[in-house]
């Protein structure tokens, strides 16, 4: 079984397989380069030959273990017809979903069809790899993209969000339903074509009180899994539910998922003894360390490698890498793993 296949089924490996988060992307100059041959970042992730190449990239500069289908999480709610776009240096922009007609106007019938060309990329992508390295697909996990919906964009708090959360329950809880169908969907689709893992995105899960995350983050993403499980038993699923905090093991004891994705600020030690054994971490090098690499760096991930030594661990960041990272650092990073 290839190597990250085998931790995500609750097996430890010495040296622990490796991929990045944000793998593909501006640190690169070649990504930048190629990002340069289309008009905007919608159009770039649905050209199949475009997003393939960037999913290719970064596996032949470093020896991962992982390639993951370059794409957003915002491509669903623009395949369920929602204007997004990408505004260079400022981020995504959304119309703000806003009533009950917006929600019952995602266009759940014609979403297959927009995504089609995300799928021809994972065909493509599954067909370049070699025997040992695992294509994971992913989508944002229905909360996280229920926030960049209501807020249109990026937000430092999410506050309309989290308000409507509390104010209109049963609209919200609407909203999060369709999400999770829609997210089932596209996960299956993206299995079929080849993806031998999927990933959810729950970027912005901690920002809820206790209550509400159970219902929107582990009763949404409890769903997915339990849809995807049924229909496909050996493909796990990875949780992502960043900012969670102590709520982690309760989130991987109730969902099922395969792994959880620790974020920069979790103690791994901590964190992994409130997961349940056979569930895999994933994480969790903070990405400022990458950027400033030498001793902290090596500092920093020994110090993750020792403390999950043992139990089943996939090494990643413990959020994307960010643009100003030297590419040189990113090798030093998988030599220093390889090598453990
Ligand atoms: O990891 C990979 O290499 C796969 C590709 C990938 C991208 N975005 C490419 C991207 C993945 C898995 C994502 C996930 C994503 N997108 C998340 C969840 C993870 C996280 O970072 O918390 C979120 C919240 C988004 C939404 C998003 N997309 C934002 C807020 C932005 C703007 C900020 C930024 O970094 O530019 C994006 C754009 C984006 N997505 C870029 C890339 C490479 C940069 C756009 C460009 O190249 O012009």
């Amino acid at each position: 079984m290839k190597p990250l296949l085998r931790v995500l089924a609750g097996e430890p490996c010495w040296p622990p397989p490796i991929w990045l988060m944000r793998q593909a992307g501006r640190y690169l100059p070649e990504y930048r380069s190629l990002r340069a041959q289309a008009r905007d970042f919608i159009e770039f992730c649905m050209t199949p030959d475009l997003a393939v190449e960037a999913t290719l990239q970064p596996l032949r500069r470093y020896d991962f273990d992982a390639a993951i289908l370059f794409s957003d999480i915002l491509i669903l709610p623009w395949a369920l017809g929602r204007n997004v776009s990408f505004v260079d240096g400022e981020g995504p922009a959304l119309e703000a979903l806003q009533g009950a007609d917006a929600i019952g106007g995602l266009d759940m019938v014609a979403m297959p069809e927009r995504v089609a060309p995300v799928l021809e990329a994972v065909r493509r992508i599954r067909a370049a790899l070699d025997t040992r390295t695992t294509l994971i697909g992913f989508a944002g996990a229905p909360f996280t993209v229920a926030c960049y919906l209501i807020e249109g964009g990026s937000s430092s708090d999410f506050a309309a969000t989290r308000r409507m959360a509390h104010a209109e329950p049963e609209l919200f809880a609407r909203l999060i339903d369709r999400l999770v169908a829609a997210t089932i969907t596209y996960l299956a689709a993206q299995i079929e074509a080849g993806a031998e893992a999927v990933m959810l995105f729950d970027s912005w899960a901690g920002i809820l009180p206790p209550y509400l995350f159970r219902q929107h983050v582990v009763g949404a993403t409890a769903q997915i899994v339990s849809s995807l499980k049924a229909r496909f038993p050996t493909v796990p699923v990875v949780g992502f539910p960043r900012l969670a905090g102590l709520s982690i093991g309760a989130y991987a004891a109730a969902t099922g998922v395969a792994a959880v994705g620790l974020d920069t600020a979790a103690d791994p030690l901590l964190a992994t003894s409130l997961l349940p054994e056979r569930v895999a971490a994933q994480g969790n090098l903070d990405p400022t360390a990458l950027v400033a690499g030498g001793t902290a760096l090596e500092r920093e991930a020994r110090a993750i490698l020792e403390a999950l030594r043992g139990r089943p661990h996939v090494f990643n960041l413990g959020h994307g890498v960010m643009p100003a990272t030297p590419p040189e650092h990113v090798a030093a990073l998988v030599e220093l793993v390889r090598a453990a």
